[in-house]
């Protein structure tokens, strides 16, 4: 399936490479522990519907219109909008957008995934007996211990990323990917058999309509953005190391699906295990509001009691198992979002990969450690950089692609890999769903969050 001409910049050796490495991008903790929280929140069956519908008549053409920017360009977003301007002096500014959210969703992305590593020791620890040592690993608010395992975790990244495209994401992905779709098929078969998962299963599937409403619409929507790492660029960026055989559109098509698909699945898992945690005697409703405990508290509380509670080799294998499935899946898109800034400092200030990526993961360590002691600019950012910054970055993409690059520019960039692309159905669905849907339920969505945000 080789299909590629190496070129300076780096490129993906292969169709099969590029899908898992946007694919791992895409699966992340968004799947694994925000997805199934936010159906369980919202009405079951009825959120996973409306995110579908939102994956896509939003995701699926954004996404085909990053990469095609990315591949026409061939080069990181800030480079790339600047290409395309016509010497514009706004343009780029939404590569810069791009840029800045990486960054800073980065920095609070790796003291969570930190976390996960933290917990695998957490694990270990309670079996062996060592309940103190469990505890202090478990302690979601030391700031000392949180740092360490983020800086571990950012070293990780930054060596992934060091090692290039092809031979670093290309092969990181590769060997990692297929890894977390066992894990996660053995975790939910060995659930499903425990108590209490029927009544998991029966609340994820059964849909409850009257609780769709705008709010409801909003976090499907940054939900569908955050998962499919759409509206910053990651996209752009590795868009432009595909060559030009490879079908964008396909391709997207794959990486959309193999996203919902997984994160659909994660909920058959963290759903029921919520669930088994319940028949175990731990609680999973707040007593007060009735609602649904915080994903956080869910994640790093209810699950490692549940796994304490089938206690023995097996508690401590699906403990393990389960943090490193998580982490697993936030390395995939850690290294994508680092990639981002790394590769607006290699081509547009002339550094080599290996110190582009110290500078910017040197950065981006120093602001996690910050975000390590002050939880609280966790909330800061999701809000800033993820409820805001992705929609808003998708929505100026789709505009800027719709209305200054022109969509038959970027369907003549398509046509490269998808010679029919003109002529079946695809290209008019696609200018309507880009130039008008897409935007206009974006900007509705903004509003809304805006205005949530400042009432
Ligand atoms: N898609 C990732 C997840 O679901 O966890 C998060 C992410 C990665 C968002 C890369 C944005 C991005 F550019």
């Amino acid at each position: 399936m080789a299909t590629t001409q190496h070129s300076p910049r780096g490129s993906w050796n292969s169709k099969l490479g590029f899908v898992l490495a946007a694919a791992g991008s895409a699966v992340g903790l968004g799947n694994i522990w925000g997805f199934p929280t936010q159906v369980a929140d919202n009405g079951g069956a009825a959120f996973i519907l409306i995110y579908l519908v939102c994956c896509l008549l939003v995701g699926f053409p954004v996404m085909i219109a990053e990469l095609a920017i990315g591949r026409k360009t061939q080069k990181n977003p800030v480079g790339a909008f600047k290409a395309l301007s016509n010497g514009n002096k706004l343009v780029p500014l939404i590569g810069y957008w791009g840029v800045i959210c990486g960054v800073m969703i980065l920095s609070f992305y790796v003291v969570i995934s930190g976390w996960t590593l933290a917990y695998v020791f957490e694990e270990i620890f309670y079996f062996l007996g060592l309940e103190a040592a469990a505890q202090y690993v478990g302690d979601l608010s030391n700031g000392f211990k949180n740092s360490i395992f983020t800086l571990f975790f950012m070293l990780l990244t930054i060596l992934v990323v060091t090692g290039g495209v092809s031979k670093g994401i290309e092969r990181a992905t590769k060997t990692l990917m297929p890894v977390l779709l066992a894990i996660l098929v053995i975790l939910i078969v060995y659930i499903l058999t425990l108590d209490g998962a029927r009544e998991g299963v029966a609340m994820y599937f059964k849909p409850d309509f009257s609780t769709i409403d705008a709010n409801l619409l909003l976090s499907a929507l940054g939900q569908a953005f955050f998962s499919l790492s759409l509206g910053m660029g990651a996209l752009i960026t590795y868009g432009s190391y595909l060559n030009k055989k490879q079908n964008i559109v396909e391709s997207a098509a794959y990486v959309t699906i193999f996203d919902i698909g997984i994160a659909v699945i994660a909920g058959l898992l963290v759903i029921p295990a919520m669930f088994v945690a319940q028949a175990g005697g731990v609680q999973i409703f707040n007593p007060e509001t009735g609602a649904l405990f915080s994903s956080v508290t869910l994640v790093f509380d209810v699950l490692p009691e549940m796994f304490h509670n089938v206690g023995g080799i097996i508690g401590l294998l699906m403990g393990i198992t389960f943090f490193i499935l998580l982490g697993l899946a936030a390395l995939t898109s850690s290294i994508s979002l680092l990639e981002v800034p790394v590769s607006y400092v290699i081509d547009e200030h002339g550094l080599n990969r290996k110190k582009s990526a110290w500078l910017v993961g040197g950065l981006v360590g120093v602001i996690s450690v910050v975000v390590s002691y002050e939880l609280y600019l966790i909330d800061v950012f999701v809000n800033i950089f993820n409820e805001i910054g992705l929609p808003l970055g998708g929505l100026m993409i789709c505009i800027f692609l719709g209305y200054f690059w022109k969509t038959e520019n970027a369907l003549l960039e398509l046509k490269d890999g998808y010679k029919n692309v003109e002529n079946g159905n695809f290209s008019p669905l696609w200018i309507i769903l880009i130039k008008y849907i897409s935007p206009i339920l974006i900007a509705l969505v903004l509003i809304t969050t805006i205005w949530s945000l400042i009432t």
